[in-house]
């Protein structure tokens, strides 16, 4: 019998699996776990909480009732317009919502999402090369999953910093590495990107793809210009690897609609998976969201398949198929209030607007009032979409790690994100210092509405200004 015991529950174990290891927790989960306890020392000290650390959807515009009242309408809808006679009779919207579906999900989803989101953006989308998922998330394990099947080394390119759901998906392959390109203002450093693939190919790795957020970057606050969308287009079309953009803020967008940069979607969808998400444009609680790709992979044997097909096996053989009353109900989100399809999801994203765009002038004001004079010790983006923006210290002697942002939490009663363990591991070998400059300030989340909320973020960034102040001794 195996010797080893387990602190926790005193029993001894009865599976031996030495192959396995505990995967490293993220430092968001041990900012979450390290919170309450920083939160009781603050309010002891007389400390308000400021919250710009959460990443979440604003409860302001997330509030479910409106939601299920419209979405009760849309399935009465469905009932009327189904042309059912006996009211003994099921319709079929809700038979199938109750039903084991095809892995596709409903038809009349897929139709209604592609007209709207291909309008939006210009594109036009085959609804039968739209798959749901678990929302983004789903649609990132659902690719690294097909790549990993096959048990070959990976490489899977991506920014540093990148997002952490990325990284912490990405790790639990062993036989996947991580090769991170530095970024400047623009974007990802396209001589870094070319490289980093080519060094991967000389290590023996299969490169299926790069993986971004280009708009509304989480967790780097900015949007790729449309130049080098295009530079890293041209690159990736030359090497041969896909671009898979994760896309939750494309509709949390402060740029006018001159301004917004197309999507790699609607550059060059067979160049492109694109990872849509119902979580911020609708609620997360749902979990919908649908990949897209026109994409051809060349398989063994020298085969030419859609990269649709290969993914549409393996999500039947994963989820087999997505919760349909939760597609009707995203169905119902693409339908106004006379019950006719939308023309296009703005209207929608403008109701969640109006909360996020005041918050983000509240805090770009705020850090312009409080910091603005001392540009040549800080700087921030400013962000043309999402939720966060990165603030930078430029002078030597700060190093924000896990220590420094609990002395904010404990002694200014400030909560944001440090950056560093957004750097994927290769990045930090490359440069130790990496992020350890940087915090980043989400502006999405406070747990105050209207009035309240305007006032509690406004004291928040003054706050945060004054701590940066006195910590630096500015
Ligand atoms: C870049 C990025 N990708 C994916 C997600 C997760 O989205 P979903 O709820 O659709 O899984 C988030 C959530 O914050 C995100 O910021």
């Amino acid at each position: 019998m195996p010797k080893d015991v387990s602190k926790d529950s005193g029993q001894t174990s009865v599976l031996r699996a030495p192959a396995l290891s505990p995967q490293p927790v993220s430092v968001t989960r041990k900012m979450a776990a390290s919170l309450p306890g920083l939160r009781k020392l603050a309010t002891e000290k007389g400390l308000k909480i400021h919250h710009l650390g959460a990443g979440y959807p604003h409860p302001e515009v997330t509030d479910p009732r409106a939601f299920l009242a419209h979405k009760a309408r849309y399935f009465e809808h469905l009932t009327s317009t189904s042309g059912i006679n006996n009211p003994d009779d099921i319709p079929e919207y809700l038979r199938e919502s109750y039903a084991y579906t095809d892995t596709l999900g409903p038809v009349s989803v897929r139709e209604n999402f592609a007209r709207v989101y291909g309008g939006d953006w210009n594109v036009s989308i085959r609804p039968d090369f739209l798959l749901p998922t678990v929302g983004a998330s789903g649609g990132i394990s659902l690719l690294c999953s097909l790549f990993e099947r096959p048990g070959v080394p990976l490489a899977y390119i991506t920014d540093a910093p990148t997002y952490a759901g990325f990284i912490a998906r990405a790790q639990l392959a062993s036989q996947a590495r991580i090769y991170s390109v530095e970024m400047d203002e623009e974007g990802p450093v396209v001589a870094n990107l070319r490289q980093q693939i080519e060094a991967a190919r000389a290590d023996g790795r299969l490169v299926p793809f790069y993986y971004s957020v280009p708009d509304g970057h989480n967790p780097a606050g900015f949007s790729f210009s449309d130049r080098r969308r295009r530079e890293i287009l041209a690159v990736l079309r030359e090497l041969g690897v896909l671009i898979v953009e994760d896309a939750p803020y494309v509709y949390i967008s402060y740029a006018s609609e001159k301004e917004r940069p197309r999507p790699f979607l609607s550059l060059d969808p067979a160049m492109t998976v694109h990872l849509f998400t119902g979580s911020k444009i609708g609620f997360p609680g749902p979990r919908v969201g649908f990949l897209y790709s026109e994409a051809t992979v060349s398989i063994q044997g020298d085969r030419q398949v859609p990269l649709r097909d290969l993914l549409l096996t393996e999500s039947s053989a994963d989820i087999l198929f997505h919760n349909p009353e939760a597609l009707y109900g995203f169905e119902a989100l693409l339908h106004d209030e006379d019950m006719k399809l939308r023309e296009s999801l703005w209207p929608v994203a403008e109701g969640k607007l109006v909360v996020y765009r005041e918050n983000r002038g509240i805090i770009l004001d705020g850090l312009d009032r409080g910091l603005g004079a001392l540009s040549a010790h800080f700087t921030w983006t400013v962000p043309q979409a999402g939720f966060f923006t990165v603030f930078r210290f430029l002078d030597e002697g700060i190093t924000t790690d896990d220590a420094f942002v609990q002395r904010l939490v404990a002694d200014h009663g400030i909560v944001v994100i440090p950056m560093y363990d957004f750097y994927p591991r290769d990045a930090r070998e490359r440069n130790p210092r990496a992020g350890l400059d940087e915090l980043r300030l989400s502006f999405c989340f406070t747990e105050s509405q209207g009035e309240a909320r305007r006032r509690d973020l406004a004291e928040s960034v003054a706050a945060f200004c004054k701590a940066v102040r006195s910590l630096t001794g500015l």
